[in-house]
């Protein structure tokens, strides 16, 4: 049996690091995974997490999806000289009131989120589409499918990388490649640690008006309690990542944790949009009230 050849992005930890260990430890032997990640020193909790499995079923590889220099050299690093599936799930979040945002920090955000995606797509959509096959599979984020207060910038990026997506699943049927989005609530990884985000005593920061601050304060309460409340494993994605691998028909969206689908739907059902924005507002600033200063 010949191996599918998958390629991820952002494996140093978190969703991209359970999915590399999880295909590359597959009983079958079924997949040769390229784990590739911008800094290679950081390579040994991986290293550390394949111990055991069989041998040559994953080669680590540097890419920075920033860089188009480093994405070509990847992909000529491939020995199979092809990708089968293409796994796009490196990202940064960013948090804090939109008028703290500096455009520097901005634009990193949407040059890895967005810029970062599209640019792996475009390095191994040619072979691709020359083989009349392949899957293209992309973390997706709640926050792609709905704007989330203090997440603007973030929100942008993952909204874009949907439009990405499911323009790109329309065309991409006729040459036999399946494009789906793995839509993740919030997943126990280095992600919060990574947050981009305004330390608490930045100048910036204490100039922002007191009844936003009080919100943020709230917000941020708010994102605590749905991390301890409903924070999934990063091996469970990399479980709904397996099902679209392995499904002969694979769907456009893979939505991982269902306690969060009603307020998604309650958005598409929303005739004028205000019922929907009052009952996100009471979802994300009720659980502490506010203080008006
Ligand atoms: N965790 C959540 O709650 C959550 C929820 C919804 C969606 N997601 C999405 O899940 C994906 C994976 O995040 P995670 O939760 O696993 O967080 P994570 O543990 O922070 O992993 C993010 C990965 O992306 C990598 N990365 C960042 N910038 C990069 C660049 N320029 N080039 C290549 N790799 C880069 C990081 O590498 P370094 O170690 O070098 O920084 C890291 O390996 C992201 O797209 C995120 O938006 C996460």
């Amino acid at each position: 049996m010949e191996r599918l050849v998958v390629l991820i992005t952002g494996c140093s930890s978190g969703i991209g690091l359970s999915l590399a260990v999880r295909l590359a430890a597959d009983p079958r032997g079924a997949y040769k995974v390229y784990a590739t990640m911008r800094n290679v020193a950081k390579k040994e909790r991986l290293m550390e997490c394949v111990k055991g499995s069989r041998k040559d079923t994953m080669d680590v590889l540097q890419m920075d999806v920033t860089d188009q220099q480093s994405i070509l050299e990847a992909r000529d690093m491939i020995k199979e000289k092809r990708v089968d599936i293409l796994v796009c799930n490196a990202g940064v979040g960013l948090i804090g009131p939109l008028e703290v945002q500096s455009l520097e920090v901005m634009r990193q955000i949407l040059e890895v989120n967005v810029l970062g995606t599209i640019r792996t797509i475009q390095a191994f959509l040619p072979g691709m589409k020359a083989r009349r096959s392949g899957r293209v599979l992309v973390t997706g984020s709640v926050g792609g499918l709905q704007g989330l207060p203090f997440n603007e910038v973030y929100c942008a990026s993952k909204f874009a990388v949907e439009g990405v997506c499911e323009s790109l699943a329309i065309l991409l049927q006729h040459f036999n490649i399946h494009v789906s989005l793995i839509e993740c609530g919030p997943v126990n990884t280095n992600f919060l640690a990574n947050l981009r985000r305004p330390e608490p005593d930045e100048e910036t920061l204490t100039r922002v008006d007191p009844r936003t601050r009080a919100l943020y304060d709230t917000y941020l309460q708010h994102c605590d309690e749905m991390f301890q409340d409903a924070a999934q494993e990063a091996e469970d994605i990399a479980e709904v990542f397996l099902e679209a691998i392995r499904s002969q028909s694979p769907a456009l969206r893979y939505y991982t944790n269902s306690a969060l689908l009603p307020l998604t739907t309650l958005k598409l059902a929303a005739r004028d949009g205000s019922q929907y924005v009052k009952s996100m507002s009471q979802f994300v600033f009720s659980s502490h009230k506010a203080q008006e200063p």
